[in-house]
């Protein structure tokens, strides 16, 4: 395959780009895969980048505008960069109740960060989520794959402490 990249972006390798191609290729004529792409193609390089959306709607022969409106209307996909650290916070009823929004403020206030953003130095993403099936355990955080469990606020910078 041999599509013509009109722009080149320092976040993608010529690795990546590879991959990304190989993942067009397999795909392109298969309808209604452009989320299946473009969740690969965000595992591959981490969110996605408009000259990415640009590439794919190239490969597979579509508009931009449909490929960018499916990447924007859906949650699982980001636009902008990841921090290293994706912090989900679950504002869920039990992790509610238990006082879970006393960690999101000390945590917007530590890093300087709202629900959806990342600090400037790529270090946390912070999500709030609805939920995470461990109510149990409530009020929840998970930071990465680390589950943290029926945190409180005065600890929670604590705990962020150990993801640099
Ligand atoms: S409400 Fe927080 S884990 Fe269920």
């Amino acid at each position: 395959m041999n599509l013509e990249r009109y722009h080149c972006h320092e976040d993608i390798t010529e690795i990546m780009w590879e991959k990304i191609d190989i993942i067009i290729e397999t795909y392109k004529n298969t309808p209604g895969a452009v989320i299946t792409v473009l969740r690969e193609c965000q595992n591959i390089v981490g969110y996605l980048p408009c000259e990415l959306i640009d590439h794919i709607a190239a490969g597979m022969n579509l508009p931009g505008s449909e490929i960018f409106g499916v990447a924007s209307f859906y949650s699982l996909f980001s636009l902008t960069p990841k921090g290293r650290h994706t912090i989900k916070v679950c504002t869920g009823t039990a992790c509610y109740v238990k006082g879970i929004r006393e960690s999101v403020s000390r945590i917007e206030n530590e890093y300087n960060l709202k629900e959806g953003q990342t600090t400037d130095d790529q270090r946390f993403s912070l999500e709030c989520v609805r939920c995470l099936g461990a109510c149990g355990l409530a009020p929840v955080m998970v930071v990465g794959d680390d589950t943290h469990g029926d945190i409180a606020a005065e600890n929670v910078i604590k705990i962020l402490d150990d993801y640099k």
